[in-house]
């Protein structure tokens, strides 16, 4: 029913090109009739013309016009035009005072295997907005700055019925749900299905009560208790730490099985992939546990920054995702073990933004121009958003911080804003000037900090130098303001003084440090207070220093990092291995004033993945089988080194008792896997066996069968944890994945393919399609196979699930965005794969922008 055919929407959207919408939206009506087939939604509209405009565009895709009126009187065909993009009233047609567009569409529920507007799961209706999902659902401004208060009506054949908001009514097969705060479009949720509530209450600071539900299939109710306490912790903390109380008096959670992304912050209806909402000790592991409490804190905590307080356009998202992880990042660290998951965190962002950030895909944190809005859901926007919140911090310190997030509220409430409001307000509440600061919102890039050092007379002199290197549409790269937080440290591992944070704002600073008897030993980035690429010729001896007495566990860590990466590198390149990094490792092993998640993390190697990135850094062609090889032989050097202790341990952090979720415990189990993973290359595989036998916990079992399947002796484990799992699809996702991902790399492209002709490989389920595919692209050495037929399984499968769910399709399509490391051969085998998927019939504007975007 489109008036024109032009194709998809390919044009560019920019930054600068932002326009104010012409009108404003107070309320909307929206009433749903459902139906699988054929779902009918009336809206209603109440607009105030701002300033004259031209013509009234709505967006919409893939609707049904039924009918569209305006103050009650339906349109001629004449007076408004519809296309690919949406519906546009004409001028002559648009009263100059308020008044209320009324229209009627149908869509298909069931016919939506993107996943995006309203679509079903299991029997279930529900929807997924963000980014421009609603105008799949109905005609409407679907853009962040236009915010309504929604007033919704649903009637269909299901005994729940959820939208955004406070219930006003309900009878059977229909409810009625009314949105008092105002939101854009991107917020609205609507589910319906059969569903069962585990619920409970929270009382605010204020006193008020809330109700809290967490929804899911008949079956699941007794996996929710930790997420609603998760929630709860949640709620508390926003409240202590933020001041932000919650606004509606309920507040629900509905878990589904296709979802495209983890989670979505839908006012007062959050929406989960519900492998983060569903937890059970014999299910879930420590990890899973951990990403639970985390993505039910980062969704509540969008209810004010998100929310409350929006993006004026799609450019902002970091604005609203910077932040929130930032918040949830810290709420963690409070709630658990502080140190440890600063070190997680930046283990990921280094695994996932330094990576992007390095290659083809890179972006700034607020892009300025895209094709796609979902192909920017990126670890840039995310993770290094968050960083640059944490580094506003460091600038600013505590009390300044919480000044400026009080003033953010105060004045930005109910409002869609941008990153310069958000800048702003910490320049107003601190009087610093950020403009130059700015520029880790403006820029793409890891800058380089390179360090040196002297020391004479007593004066001790720092030297940084920071370089960016170009990325995809900016050649240039203006020096950057860096907190750098220092410590000094005396010969017997005293601290100096207390770490202070220097301000680098030049290409090259000297800071100066007076009165020092003795040359310190200085640990530099602290906390990792910057997300930069520290560059430091530090001799073995002083590394192993630190790793035994820096004061700051990020640097402890990063010592000992160092020290792995370095043998590494000489090791992927066939010279002998170090003995510096055993030798320190076994002062560390056996220090058990250190928290056991800690020493788990220093016994944790670099990955594959990110050996490949340091040899590329430094001028090296990285051979994937080689730094396979070299992984393996420094793994079994520390066994037989370390034998003795790391058998001590593995005896000593077995955990008695019922399973608990908590810190503690979850640490002992993660040193007690990562003893008994070194020495699994060399106990042929005995540990692994009786562990998997005896294993209690999803942790330990999981963890286990991973160590029987990278030492190659899996006979009947893999069988016996399938016969046993089958109908559970969270634990058959992680069955997936684990497989492929230990696996031997010469077999991974095989077994991927056996396991893609399992009947349990359902590929259009989002999570089943990214455990298979994940599982073989973190396999590095089996998906970068000389032949290339990892990559052409990979392209296959991606070019087989773009017409049924784009998003996804394209964001696994980052796989292939570090192909420039590689030998010429690898190179021309991926090129040829991204071409021909780029020359796919039919290709969605997602996984085409990437493609372009790769091969460019
Ligand atoms: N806004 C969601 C979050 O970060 C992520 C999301 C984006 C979910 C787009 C669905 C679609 O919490
Ligand atoms: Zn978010």
């Amino acid at each position: 029913m489109t008036d024109d055919v032009t194709t998809q929407d390919t044009v560019t959207k920019r930054l600068d090109e932002y326009r104010p919408f012409p009108f404003e939206l107070e309320t909307v009506h929206l009433d749903f009739r459902l139906d699988p087939k054929r779902t009918e939604v009336r809206a209603r509209m109440a607009f105030i013309p701002k300033q004259p405009a031209a013509s009234l565009h709505l967006d919409g895709e893939e609707l049904e016009l039924v009918s569209v009126a305006i103050d009650g009187r339906n349109l001629l065909r004449d007076e408004y035009r519809v296309s690919v993009t949406g519906l546009t009233i004409h001028a002559a047609s648009l009263p100059e005072q308020p008044f209320t567009i009324e229209t009627v569409v149908r869509i298909v529920p069931e016919a939506n295997t993107a996943l995006e507007g309203l679509y079903m799961s299991n029997g279930m209706y529900c929807t997924q907005c963000e980014a421009e999902g609603f105008r799949k659902i109905t005609y409407y401004p679907d853009r962040p700055d236009v915010m309504a208060k929604f007033h919704v009506t649903i009637a269909g054949d299901a005994p729940v019925l959820l939208s955004n908001g406070d219930l006003v009514t309900q009878k059977p097969g229909y409810a009625e749900w009314s949105d008092p705060w105002p939101k854009p479009a991107y917020l609205f949720a609507l589910v319906a299905g059969d569903l069962v509530a585990h619920s409970g209450t929270f009382t605010t600071m204020s006193g008020r009560e809330v109700a809290l539900n967490i929804w899911v299939r008949k079956g699941d109710e007794d996996r929710c208790d930790f997420a609603l306490e998760a929630l709860k912790r949640s709620m508390k903390w926003d409240e202590e730490v933020y001041g932000r109380e919650y606004d509606l008096d309920i507040f629900n959670i509905v878990a589904v099985d296709d979802f495209n992304m983890g989670a979505m912050e839908n006012k007062g209806l959050n929406i989960f992939n519900s492998k983060w909402v569903l937890a059970s000790p014999e299910t879930a592991t420590d990890a899973d546990y951990e990403r639970i409490e985390g993505i039910i804190a980062h969704e509540y905590f969008h209810n004010w920054t998100g929310n409350r307080i929006t993006c004026r356009d799609w450019f902002q998202l970091c604005l609203k995702e910077g932040l929130t992880v930032y918040r949830d990042q810290c709420f963690t660290r409070d709630t658990r073990l502080g140190p440890v998951k600063r070190i997680d965190d930046v283990i990921m962002l280094r695994a996932r933004q330094f990576r992007e950030d390095r290659g083809p895909l890179a972006h700034p944190p607020r892009p300025d121009h895209y094709k796609e809005i979902n192909n920017f859901y990126t670890a840039t926007v995310y993770e290094k958003g968050a960083e640059i919140v944490g580094m506003l911090r460091t600038l600013v310190g505590e009390e300044g911080y919480r000044a400026a997030l009080d003033l953010y509220f105060e004045r930005h409430d109910g409002q869609a804003c941008t990153i310069e409001d958000w800048l702003k307000v910490f320049e107003d509440s601190s009087g610093r000037n950020l403009s130059q600061f700015k520029r880790w919102y403006t820029d793409a890039g890891t800058p380089v900090l390179r360090v040196s050092d002297t020391y004479h007379d007593g004066v001790y002199t720092l030297r940084f130098e920071q370089v960016t290197q170009p990325t995809p549409g900016q050649a240039q790269k203006p020096p950057r303001h860096i907190p750098i937080t220092v410590g000094l440290l005396t010969p017997d591992g005293r601290e100096h003084a207390p770490s202070q944070v220097l301000e680098m704002t030049e290409a090259t600073q000297d800071f100066t440090f007076e009165n020092l008897p003795q040359k310190p030993v200085a640990s530099i980035l602290r906390g990792f207070s910057a997300p930069v690429s520290l560059e430091r010729n530090v001799a073995p001896d002083e590394l192993a220093f630190l790793l035994a007495h820096d004061t700051d566990p990020f640097n402890r860590w990063e010592a000992g990092r160092q020290l792995a990466q370095d043998a590494l590198v000489e090791m992927a390149q066939g010279k002998p291995a170090q003995p510096d990094y055993a030798v320190a490792l076994g002062k560390l092993i056996a220090d058990e004033s250190a928290e056991p998640a800690f020493r788990a993390l220093c016994l944790q190697l670099p990955s594959e993945d990110g050996i490949a990135q340091t040899l590329h850094d430094r001028g090296i062609t990285p051979d994937p089988d080689a730094i396979h090889a070299a992984r393996e032989a420094l793994a079994t050097g520390l066994a037989q080194t370390h034998q003795t202790a790391l058998g001590d341990i593995y005896d000593a952090m077995a955990v008695p008792g019922p399973y608990s979720p908590d810190p503690r415990p979850a640490g002992q189990r993660a040193l007690r896997l990562a003893a008994a993973g070194l020495l699994n290359r060399i106990d042929g595989g005995q540990r692994a066996q009786t562990l998997f036998e005896s294993a209690t916990n999803m942790t330990e079992s999981l963890g286990a069968l991973s160590l029987l399947v990278q030492a190659g002796i899996d006979d009947g484990a893999l069988s016996a944890f399938r016969e046993r799992w089958k109908a559970d699809r969270l634990v058959m996702d992680k069955w997936f994945i684990t497989q492929l991902a230990a696996c031997p790399p010469e077999i991974a492209v095989e077994r991927a393919e056996e396991l893609s002709d399992d009947p349990l490989f359902t590929w259009k389920t989002p999570n089943r399609f990214r455990a298979l595919m994940a599982g073989l692209s973190a396999n590095h050495a089996g998906f970068h196979r000389k032949d290339g037929a990892g990559y052409r399984f990979y392209a296959d499968w991606l070019i087989r699930l773009d017409p049924v769910n784009p998003q996804v399709a394209a964001r696994m399509s980052t796989a292939f965005e570090t192909w420039k490391r590689y030998d010429a051969e690898r190179q021309a085998l991926m090129r040829s794969e991204l071409e021909r998927i780029s020359a796919s019939d039919g290709l969605s504007r997602d996984l085409s922008e990437m493609t372009t975007r790769l091969l460019a």
